[in-house]
């Protein structure tokens, strides 16, 4: 009887071992595509051993001594060509953290620099720089021989990663599964404040008001709150990643895996590990919520990024309310642009899923309406019914199974053409 021996691939992102005949269509653990996984083990370079070398003619050298630094594909394997000061050294073209194209980037002296997030790898020993000065991308010995440039494809060092513990954001946990909160544990509300104000300054925000009353009544019904005020954060705008790549956005943030002082960490923290139902309340300003709100939510893209990139639903039955308060109008446009923005990140609703409350374009007795919201019976009324219905939804959602398994794609980002136009 022959035995099966089980394939190992390995991806070469993350260095994630996956077993069988076939690697998988994505990384779980960094959701780097399918063709990022190489063969490992006795199958590895099609059994050839590792220091057999292997020269490749890769270009002119008159050309390839153009450019500083290039990525160029030989044979399937993508390498950072480097020449500085007329001498040719060839590094790996896959960065270690997430596989960013590392001969797209810059040199820095005598360091390449990620296109992505700036990690440096050395361009002759592959060692790794300030952000990674534990790791390595593999090195290659490189030749110049009647002009012609020559890469040895057999890695001269080999890559070797830091060890470096996940970030604490990385693992989400649901109730009731292991990690999570206990099904009989009270239920977690986040109220997410978007008014802008001067925090040395207080002023009053009918937003804040109503947001307020909503917690209350979450404390009222044996719920857990937290506030978070995003004036009181200091947090960066999205430094367009996705732009750069889509695989560039990754979870969480490059920015908050980069920056210890970014504090969108605790909205994320709050809103994707800890709440169950998350109330997000906005002042309408100029027909718009407000640019705090819009700051933040480009930060939150990247949870919305899993789901196209890595097919990872972060949110399954997150309950999302909105409150909305004005003294000017657009409230449809104000909610329509945050039910779908949440919708897309996964979150679900209650029956009636925002409350608003504006003044209209013409008004400009700002005193009044300050009064009205802080006395109207109705107002406060409508903040505690909105909790009310979150509540509800989300004690229906507790232990039903949703967004399991990928998302078809037909109609959703990242959706390729399964059909042709034949010319
Ligand atoms: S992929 Fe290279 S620094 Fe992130």
């Amino acid at each position: 009887m022959t035995l099966h021996a089980e394939k190992i691939w390995i991806c070469s992102v993350c260095g994630y071992e996956h077993r069988g005949d076939t690697p998988p269509d994505y990384c779980p653990s960094c959701g780097a595509d399918r063709s990022e996984f190489k063969l490992g083990g006795d199958d590895a370079n099609g059994g050839k051993p590792e220091t057999e070398a292997d020269w490749q003619d890769v270009g002119a050298a008159d050309e390839l001594s153009s450019q500083p630094l290039r990525q160029i594909d030989v044979g399937g394997t993508a390498i950072a060509l480097v020449c500085k000061d007329g001498q040719f050294s060839a590094i790996s073209g896959v960065c270690n953290h997430v596989g960013g194209p590392l001969g797209l980037g810059r040199l820095d002296n005598d360091h390449v620099v990620c296109p992505w997030h700036n990690w440096k790898f050395h361009c002759r020993s592959g060692e790794g720089g300030c952000d990674c000065e534990h790791d390595s991308v593999p090195t290659h010995a490189v030749k110049v021989e009647d002009g012609r440039v020559w890469v040895d494809m057999a890695e001269a060092t080999p890559r070797k990663r830091g060890n470096r513990p996940p970030h604490p954001l990385t693992k989400i946990t649901m109730r009731g599964q292991p990690g999570g909160a206990l099904m009989s544990d009270p239920v977690r509300v986040v109220g997410i404040s978007t008014t802008i104000m001067d925090v040395l300054n207080p002023r009053y925000s009918t937003s804040d008001k109503l947001l307020n009353v909503a917690l209350a009544r979450a404390r009222e019904q044996g719920a857990e709150t937290r506030l978070i005020r995003l004036a009181d954060l200091k947090f960066r705008a999205c430094e367009g990643y996705y732009s750069k790549s889509s695989r560039a956005c990754i979870w969480p943030c490059s920015i908050t895996q980069m920056d210890p002082d970014d504090q969108m960490d605790r909205v994320y923290e709050a809103f994707v590990q800890w709440g169950d139902i998350v109330l997000v309340a906005t002042p309408i300003r100029w027909g718009q919520a407000s640019s705090l709100y819009y700051k933040m939510v480009e930060r939150m893209n990247c949870i919305q990024n899993q789901e196209t990139i890595a097919n990872r639903h972060l949110l399954r039955t997150k309950v999302v309310g909105l409150i909305i308060t004005g003294g000017q109008d657009n409230v449809q446009g104000v909610a329509g642009q945050m039910l779908t923005f949440f919708g897309e990140l996964g979150c679900q609703f209650p029956q009636y899923p925002f409350i608003a409350h504006t003044r209209g374009w013409s008004a400009e007795d700002m005193e009044n309406n300050v009064h009205y919201v802080e006395a109207s019976k109705d107002l406060h009324a409508a903040a505690a019914g909105l909790l009310d219905r979150c509540l509800d939804t989300c004690k229906a959602l507790f232990g039903v199974e949703i967004g399991k398994g990928q998302l078809p794609r037909g109609g959703r980002k990242a959706h390729e053409l399964d059909v042709r136009a034949k010319l």
